[in-house]
């Protein structure tokens, strides 16, 4: 027997609602900020995200999912969202509209990554992003927007993490300041920790290795030494988020995974889904749009990941609306009956009536039953005599009790019952 990929999963009939109520919200709170839908392919040239996540992250190095295709072209499957709108916003020429281009997408992106309670292979993730301006009010509106998703599905208790990493400008002498501080302790690191100070030091700062803590707690702070513009632009931010009730942890060992981003990074964690506990992320990454080959162009925006949103939601017994059901069942005895509960269905289907019929000519008790499951309101039971007379036998599943009603009657009849009480 086949099974789903390791690191994928069905998401079965039971679990749409969730979805459904999630993907709702996003397209509601994305029209209330002004963002505008793209749907970017799901694959794109391999040289994009070499360039625009960098050769030394995770994502790079071991998690791409890239193939040759028949033309001999190396693809890859979108590991992550933000490489792509940049392409797509420098490829149209979306430098002439009004600055900034607010864009949003929900994409399932495809990292190899190894599989464990909220961390898939494949996942679904939404992304925010606003190109084309660096004042620090679009970075703090685009974590209100995410404050806003998360609220208006009834999640409680995230924290904001927020720090700021500079820029080309300020970061190679942090980078080299930290480099020099980690070399001088690099015996109480981590073997993976000594490892990582080679080719991304930044990267240790986030180290859950425990033999590093001590000396990562004492590593200098990127806020610290930021030069006059990225200092400027931080407080910028925080001062908008003040001024809209958005309180947040200042985290100096946040520097998220991937290389291009500049200045502003952030994270929403949640409490009692796990390790794999980031509900989103993101951050400004004004340096992108240059390493695509592009004119300079700042942008910030973000990622939150469906799967684990929908953890949190169960974890916190938010129930989402059930899916709507079926209204009415039509039930049948005998062929000709058949045909005509048929020919019914569609009718009523037609007058968006939601109406299920039992196809394998189960006996009328089994199709009874069959309606009980499904939760109708009424049971529309059609036999020789009601054919005879072209009328239908409308049992109220609730109560049992029974009504002939003609055929020509019958949109009226349910619609004054499933409609109009
Ligand atoms: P990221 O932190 O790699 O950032 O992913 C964003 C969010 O997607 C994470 O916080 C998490 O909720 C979810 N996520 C990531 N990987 C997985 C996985 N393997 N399984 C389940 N959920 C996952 C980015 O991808 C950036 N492109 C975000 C961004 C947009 N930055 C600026 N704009």
């Amino acid at each position: 027997m086949f099974k789903a990929p390791r690191g994928t999963q069905d998401i079965l009939p039971a679990e749409q609602p969730y979805w459904q109520l999630a993907r709702d919200k996003i397209r509601e709170v994305s029209s209330l900020y002004g963002f505008r839908r793209i749907d970017p392919p799901l694959f794109e040239e391999t040289g994009l995200f070499v360039r625009g996540v960098g050769e030394t992250t995770d994502i790079v190095e071991k998690e791409m999912y890239t193939f040759k295709d028949k033309g001999g072209e190396s693809l890859t499957l979108l590991p992550e969202g933000t490489a792509s709108f940049m392409r797509a916003y420098l490829e149209h020429g979306m430098q002439v509209l009004p600055q900034p281009v607010k864009l949003y997408s929900t994409l399932p992106l495809f990292r190899y990554e190894r599989p464990q309670a909220g961390r898939f292979r494949q996942h679904y993730q939404f992304n925010a992003e606003a190109i084309g301006e660096a004042h620090p009010a679009v970075d703090a509106e685009i974590i209100a927007l995410a404050w806003s998703l998360y609220s208006s599905l009834g999640l409680k208790g995230l924290k904001l993490q927020l720090n700021s990493i500079g820029d080309s400008r300020c970061r190679p002498g942090y980078n080299k300041l930290l480099t020099t501080y980690l070399r001088e302790h690099q015996k109480r690191l981590a073997k993976t920790d000594r490892e990582r100070l080679s080719r991304n030091p930044l990267r240790v700062l986030d180290s859950k290795e425990s033999a590093s803590q001590k000396v990562i707690a004492q590593a200098p702070k990127s806020v610290e030494h930021l030069c006059e513009d990225c200092a400027a632009h931080f407080a910028g931010l925080r001062e908008y988020l003040g001024l809209m009730g958005i309180s947040y942890t200042l985290n100096h060992r946040l520097v998220r995974g991937l290389d291009y981003y500049t200045r502003t990074v952030f994270e929403f964690w949640a409490a009692g889904i796990g390790a794999q506990n980031a509900v989103g992320g993101g951050g400004r990454y004004d340096g992108l749009a240059k390493l695509l080959g592009g004119k300079d162009t700042p942008g910030v925006g973000f990622g939150l990941g469906l799967e684990r949103i929908i953890l949190a939601m169960q974890q916190q017994k938010i129930s989402p609306p059930p899916d709507p059901g079926p209204q009415v069942y039509l039930l049948y005895h005998g062929a000709a009956a058949q045909n005509e509960a048929i020919r019914l269905a569609e009718k009523l289907r037609g007058a968006g009536i939601r109406a299920g019929v039992s196809m394998g000519g189960r006996s009328l008790k089994a199709q009874m039953k069959q309606a009980d499951r499904e939760g109708v309101k009424f049971a529309l039971i059609l036999g020789e005599k009601e054919i005879e007379k072209s009328t239908v036998t409308a049992h109220i599943m609730q109560t049992g009790e029974e009504f002939t009603v003609a055929q020509g009657q019958l949109l009226n009849w349910l619609s004054d019952r499933l409609f109009r009480r």
